[in-house]
């Protein structure tokens, strides 16, 4: 997607095909800067203090880091060593893991001198097919917004988090829909829900959204209940950070809640996934999934600019006071319309899953 009219990715490899560049996405919205990833560490610090962050991104960022280490040191050792310390970045996202296993098959019955430049080839792969996962939801979701535009004229749509294209490696998930829905010419307006603590929602997603010229308000986390009462919004369309065999999905925190308003409401709740993001092992997403905690200072603390646009970092909890931070929720399939996928939008729910798995013999269960 553009920025100023220029293209970016928020993760590429650099022309010296050892290294590594990234958005840094803790400046944004209030600087733009990148940062250079030379080092397998410094790949894994950019995950865990979310430079890089959100489900698919993370995946490519952990390749890109492995690639690393094997520039370093191809041994089996080292190559166990890096999967630990990258695995151990976040634990709730999925692609990571998944973007680790599908490295460590590919490289572990090489040479160790084949070992580097089959790594970072690899991670350009990766990256390549996310970008057309990505498309190819944005595809299948068109026809959801269409139908909604040719009942309605306009198209109000809320997400919540970031699902956007700095979460993935372009187009973002719930994101991809919105942005071939504006480029169609449909009128379509987004309702961003701000996503406390971090922000990602009014400090990412308005911003991505802004960019590419998307209409879009800015509202606090606790508004979209009241928004679907009174009609205003037509669907919600959010990501995931990992979907269950039987079709849980897992998002930041608060998704939850908007289902069940969504619910309530009659309001169509459809999650964008990526196959990648799919947990085929996983069955029963609130008792199996791991939950980030996160540092109680993200509750009590938020930045933001003052007038001069300074960055500063201001107290907004009574001191003294502690506080907890669940990073994610997980909103039971029983409340997901659809999961718009890259090879079609079906059911949550596991027969519907199934039959999306690359090895499934039937075709996809398609939502009429
Ligand atoms: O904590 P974050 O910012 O990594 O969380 C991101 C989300 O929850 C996204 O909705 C999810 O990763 C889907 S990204 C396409």
């Amino acid at each position: 997607m553009k920025i100023d009219g220029v293209a970016w990715r928020p993760i590429w490899a650099e022309a010296d095909g050892e290294s590594a560049g990234i958005i840094d996405q803790t400046c944004l919205p209030f600087s733009f800067e990148t940062k250079r990833l030379t080092h397998m560490a410094q790949a894994a610090e950019a995950i865990r203090v979310m430079r890089v962050r959100g489900a698919p991104l993370i995946g490519v960022t952990a390749a890109y880091g492995l690639a690393l280490a094997m520039r370093d040191d191809p041994s089996d050792a080292a190559l166990g060593a890096a999967y630990k310390t990258l695995h151990a970045t976040r634990p709730t996202a999925i692609n990571l893991r998944w973007a680790l296993d599908r490295m460590r098959a590919v490289l572990m019955p090489l040479a160790e001198g084949e070992r580097f430049a089959r790594a970072w080839s690899l991670a350009g792969e990766m990256a390549d097919e996310d970008v057309e996962i990505n498309r190819r939801i944005g595809e299948y979701g068109l026809t959801v917004l269409r139908d909604v535009a040719e009942r309605k004229g306009r198209v109000n749509v809320l997400t919540h988090c970031n699902a956007g294209w700095l979460a993935t490696v372009d187009w973002g998930t719930a994101t991809s829909p919105i942005y071939q829905a504006h480029d169609a010419g449909i009128d379509v307006h987004v309702w961003v829900d701000e996503t406390r603590p971090r922000n990602q929602g009014g400090f990412l997603t308005a911003w991505e959204l802004g960019q590419h010229g998307v209409e879009h308000h800015v509202i606090v986390d606790n508004a979209g209940g009241h928004l679907m009462q009174h009609g205003e919004v037509d669907l919600c369309l959010v990501g995931t950070d990992r979907t269950t065999a039987t079709g849980d999905v897992c998002n930041k925190i608060g998704t939850y809640l908007k289902a069940l308003a969504a619910a309530d409401n009659q309001v169509p709740f459809y999650v964008c996934l990526p196959s990648p993001t799919i947990d085929w092992r996983v069955r029963d997403g609130v008792a199996e999934i791991p939950i980030e905690n996160r540092a109680a200072e993200e509750v009590t603390e938020i930045d933001g600019a003052l007038p001069d646009g300074a960055v500063a970092r201001l107290r907004i909890a009574s001191p003294g006071s502690q506080a907890v931070n669940p990073a994610f929720d997980v909103t039971p399939a029983r409340l997901v319309t659809g999961l718009i996928t890259e090879r079609g939008i079906v059911e949550a729910n596991e027969a519907a899953l199934a039959s999306i798995r690359p090895d499934a013999l039937h075709g996809a269960i398609m939502l009429s």
